[in-house]
């Protein structure tokens, strides 16, 4: 808690007053402050079972089930490997592993420097241009372990600054 400050409180009060009468408000809780904070720690969880009484570890249950919730801040560039039958049969595995190479992160884990999470998806509706690959919503189709360098550097040119 001793993380968090005043203005950050009071918006996550906020935000768990807006749904509170709901019959089901923790769902919509969560992803209003996924989307207003990009993750949800643990005094944050703390935090809203506070305010909601709703215990941590059905809080925590929910956060850790969901894949776009997050316990820890992601990277700038959030890459998504997708895992899902077409791609996989497509050699979707070795692109994932050559990305975790390069990187030296393993899926759901984000490089020291903030700039890159790796992450492992489900079907991304673009079986027809597998294996696909998601960076920032913006899809790289039919992605070849060789091209994978070139595009990992691609963004660090960008770097920090997009
Ligand atoms: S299985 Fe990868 S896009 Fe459908």
């Amino acid at each position: 808690m001793a993380h968090l400050s005043e203005s950050a409180v009071g918006k996550i009060n906020e935000i768990c007053d807006r749904y509170i009468s709901e019959p089901t408000p923790l769902m919509m809780i969560l992803s209003d402050i996924q989307k207003e904070y990009g993750y949800i720690p643990l005094e944050v969880q703390e935090l809203v079972s506070e305010r909601t009484g709703i215990s941590v570890a059905e809080i925590y249950g929910v956060v850790t089930f969901y894949s776009f919730f997050s316990l820890k801040p992601k990277g700038k560039y959030v890459i998504g490997c997708c895992l899902g039958t077409a791609c996989y049969v497509k050699g979707a595995q070795q692109v994932i592993d050559k990305f975790s190479e390069i990187l030296g992160i393993k899926p759901g884990e984000t490089t020291d420097d903030g700039l890159f999470t790796l992450d492992a998806l489900r079907c991304i509706g673009a079986c027809g241009i597998a294996p696909a690959v998601s960076i920032n919503g913006t899809v790289y189709p039919k992605v070849s372990v060789s091209a994978i360098p070139g595009i990992v550097d691609e963004y660090k040119a960008m770097g920090g600054a997009q």
